[in-house]
């Protein structure tokens, strides 16, 4: 989804929810990216949680992750303002990636309820 200013509704950016394969595992990621300008005032943040509301209390889901180059030091501040918790680190996109999730119940689990 679009991420916008409230006020003047200029597009500041995008959120949402995707499927991701891990390991062989189907897994809902939050992804987030905003143009420079907007960067460090707290939207990031903001919208991602949206999606973590979103994919707990509407889509029902147990669990979601986010995908996260170590060296992207605000994104890593982003998963942990959610709630999330560094799992394991991963090679995918030949690349290193962390990866950060969280449950509805607090417990490691499956995607599904
Ligand atoms: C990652 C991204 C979405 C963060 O957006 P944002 O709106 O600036 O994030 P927030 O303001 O909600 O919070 C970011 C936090 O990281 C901090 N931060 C920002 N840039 C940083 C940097 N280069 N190094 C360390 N910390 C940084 C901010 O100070 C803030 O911390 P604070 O709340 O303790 O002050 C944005 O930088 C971006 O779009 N990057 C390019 C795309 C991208 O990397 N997407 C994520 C892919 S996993």
């Amino acid at each position: 989804m679009i991420i916008e200013d409230k006020t003047t509704k200029e597009p500041l950016g995008q959120s949402g929810i995707v499927l991701q394969n891990i390991e062989s595992q189907a897994e809902l990621e939050i992804g987030y990216m905003l143009k420079r300008t907007a960067w460090g005032n707290g939207y990031a943040a903001e919208a991602a949680k949206g999606c973590l509301t979103y994919g707990f209390e509407e889509m029902k889901v147990r669990r979601m992750v986010s995908l996260i180059r170590p060296e992207n030091e605000a994104s890593v501040k982003v998963a942990l303002k959610m709630g999330m918790k560094k799992e394991k680190t991963i090679s995918k996109w030949d690349q290193i990636i962390d990866v950060y999730s969280i449950t509805r119940d607090g417990e490691n689990g499956s995607l599904e309820k």
